[in-house]
């Protein structure tokens, strides 16, 4: 039986930390208290204007790929989730792959699940690596969100932020990915969204993102709780049982409220949400890569990835890293 197994792990954030005080400076009618008691978000990545999905992508991909010990023609699948793609075409997973310099023929498609897009395509290069027509996959979340902000929405503005992570998953005779679980259900769209579409040379209807925050607050603390116990049961394990739960990292009182209600304590929870914001498809490979190169999740660990999105779109998966 073919099994897949996370073989390294890379991220990257650009420039230098935009802090919370750093966004009174250029004229945003917030504070530091306000940002950090509701989100615990202290400061955030901004990349420069000419900087683009697929460059953050380098950079974490470059990582990752050493990490694994592989080099960039090993790799025979890309998987890059974003909502904030270089161009409407071609995907920027291809656009990747040229950078990379792979020419193998390998796939590479983009996947669009907004925040839940990384639980997404982790889920979906298990099943190509375990049906056994792909060998190594590059799986990316990388998102430049700064750019469908409106930075005179203070609600918005101040939570969101700029990077990358990347695994390489391999096929393995050992399980590594031991279940996942993806969910979707449309009829939250109006909650969270960018609505605006390009239609004949122009941008028609609202280009930004927009959110009802509470809502999404409620809705994230249920199902980030549902889908870990339901990977954790697909799984065979009981939570006590795994080391590490690394949930989407949007907010500090949803990641708290979460491990609550699955009764885990923080001490097991990785939060690095306080200095990157929501990196939105970013946000979990760059904590699940920080917390491994720190040295809290070591080789043979339980590890909850998890992540929740716009649609709504949400899932998990767990591993033994
Ligand atoms: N600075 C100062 N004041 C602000 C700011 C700001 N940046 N933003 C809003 N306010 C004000 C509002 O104008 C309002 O003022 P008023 O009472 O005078 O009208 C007041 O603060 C309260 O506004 P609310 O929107 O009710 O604030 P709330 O307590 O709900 O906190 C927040 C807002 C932080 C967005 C919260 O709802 C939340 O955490 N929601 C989760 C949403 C989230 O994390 N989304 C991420 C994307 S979704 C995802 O990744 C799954």
């Amino acid at each position: 039986m073919i099994h897949a197994r996370v073989a390294g792990t890379g991220s990257f954030l650009p420039g230098k930390p935009v802090t919370n005080n750093d966004l009174v400076a250029r004229g945003i009618d917030t504070s530091d208290e306000w940002i950090t008691e509701r989100t615990g978000i202290h400061a955030r990545h901004l990349a420069e204007p000419d900087v683009t999905s697929s460059q953050l992508a380098y950079e974490a991909s470059i990582r990752a790929i050493e990490a694994a010990g592989c080099l960039p023609g090993d790799i025979d699948l890309i998987i890059v989730a974003t909502s904030t793609p270089d161009c409407i075409f071609p995907s920027t997973a291809t656009l990747l792959q040229a950078k990379l310099g792979i020419t193998n023929g390998g796939a590479a498609f983009d996947l669009q699940a907004v925040c839940a897009g990384f639980a997404y395509a982790l889920a979906t290069a298990e099943k190509f690596i375990r049906s056994g027509s792909h060998k190594r996959a590059l799986v990316v979340g990388a998102e430049v969100f700064s750019r469908i902000l409106d930075w005179n929405d203070r609600g918005t503005c101040v939570l969101f932020g700029d990077g990358a992570g990347a695994i390489v998953l391999e096929a393995s005779d050992a399980p590594g990915i031991l279940a996942s679980a993806i969910h979707a259900d449309g009829s939250y769209n109006p909650i969270l969204c960018v609505p605006g579409q390009i239609n004949r040379g122009s941008v028609t209807g609202d280009p930004f993102l927009r959110m009802d925050g509470q809502a999404v607050f409620k809705f994230a603390v249920k199902v980030l709780a549902d889908v870990a116990r339901e990977v954790a049961e697909i799984g065979g394990v009981s939570l006590d049982e795994v080391d590490w739960l690394i949930p989407h990292q949007a907010n500090i009182r949803i990641i708290q409220a979460t491990g609550k209600r699955l009764g885990v304590s923080m001490g097991k929870v990785i939060a690095t949400v306080s200095h990157h914001g929501n990196t939105s498809a970013a946000s979990i490979p760059l904590a699940l890569d920080e917390a491994v190169r720190d040295g809290r999740i070591q080789r043979g660990q339980k590890v909850i990835l998890e992540g929740i999105g716009g649609g709504f779109a949400w899932g998990a998966t767990l591993l033994r890293f």
